[in-house]
């Protein structure tokens, strides 16, 4: 296994899978986790030069569980705002002891770094809009916890895929394995890279993709990416493209719907989001487990 985890294929299929039963030994019964001291003497940066909740939340408490020490690296509040770059910043900190550093930035500076730092281990936290390996791990656990493997299943991904690390590093993922149909949705203007994958295929009415799935991955818009104003009519957005309860009742009785985070309720409705279908707040927990075992593989090579 490689130094790092920069991109999800750096993971052979054995060892995503070898990963996901790990992980799912740091779950206890009763949905807390299991604290292990295994590494006293390690030092984890959680460095999150974007917004996050989730992935950053999760780091440090795996971090914790498993007894290190964690730097919550305030990039507002660092000599980043004076100018210094990531490399001098990471490069500072590999000085002070820090032995693993969880990156989330805008760019893709993640492999430079870990080529100007080789002694130091990366994590990839998410890489503007190309990569989002561990959430890939969350979402393969949390497919293979419902439903026993992805063998079979009919997966469909709907929503703004062309800003979706969350859809690239999926796809890289399953695409090792074997599955039943993978299919795109969405409203054209935010599937522009989709509309011929080199895997699946593009269905631009939700209605009938949604018919078969067995998997519902459904996604935000992300605003923030997007380099000029978004002339869209929400309520027909919604009307097109919203998971809600209504279509769900097109699709299969035990089809599950999954969302990285966080939701807006344009692309779900609140009651499809609370619906006995959705397995989202399943991936959010199973994020702690995830990077519990990350961190662990990691921090051990
Ligand atoms: N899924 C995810 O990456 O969520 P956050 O942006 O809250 O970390």
């Amino acid at each position: 296994m490689s130094n790092n985890l920069l991109s999800i294929s750096d993971l052979t299929k054995k060892e995503t899978l070898d990963l996901i039963e790990f992980a799912s030994n740091f779950k206890n019964e009763d949905g807390s986790f299991r604290k292990e001291d295994l590494f006293p003497d390690k030092t984890v940066a959680n460095i999150f030069c974007e917004p996050s909740t989730r992935t950053k939340s999760s780091f440090e408490i795996a971090a914790r569980n498993l007894g290190c020490s964690v730097i919550d690296f305030d990039v507002a509040n660092s000599s980043i705002e004076k100018g210094e770059s990531i490399f001098e910043t990471v490069d500072a900190l590999s000085l002070m002891g820090v032995d693993l550093c969880v990156l989330r930035h805008p760019q893709s500076v993640i492999r430079d770094l870990a080529e100007y730092l080789p002694e130091m281990t990366f994590i990839n936290a998410g890489e503007g809009s190309i990569s989002h390996p561990t959430q890939a791990l969350i979402d393969l656990m949390t497919i293979i916890e419902k439903k026993g493997s992805i063998d079979d299943l009919n997966i469909l991904i709907v929503g703004d895929l062309d800003h979706s690390r969350v859809t690239s590093s999926f796809i890289e993922a399953i695409s090792n394995f074997s599955f039943g149909s993978l299919t795109f949705s969405g409203h054209p203007a935010m599937c522009s890279s989709y509309q011929e994958p080199a895997l699946g295929r593009y269905e631009p009415d939700l209605d009938l993709a949604i018919q078969e799935a067995d998997v519902i991955m459904t996604l935000r818009i992300q605003y923030e990416r997007f380099d000029k104003d978004l002339d869209l009519d929400l309520e027909e957005y919604k009307h097109s493209y919203q998971i809600t309860t209504e279509r769900l009742e097109m699709a299969k009785g035990d089809a599950i719907i999954m969302h990285p985070g966080p939701v807006n309720y344009i692309e779900i409705s609140e009651a499809a989001y609370q619906s006995e279908n959705s397995v989202i707040r399943d991936q959010i927990a199973n994020g702690v487990a995830i990077r519990m075992a990350v961190l662990s593989r990691f921090l051990s090579s």
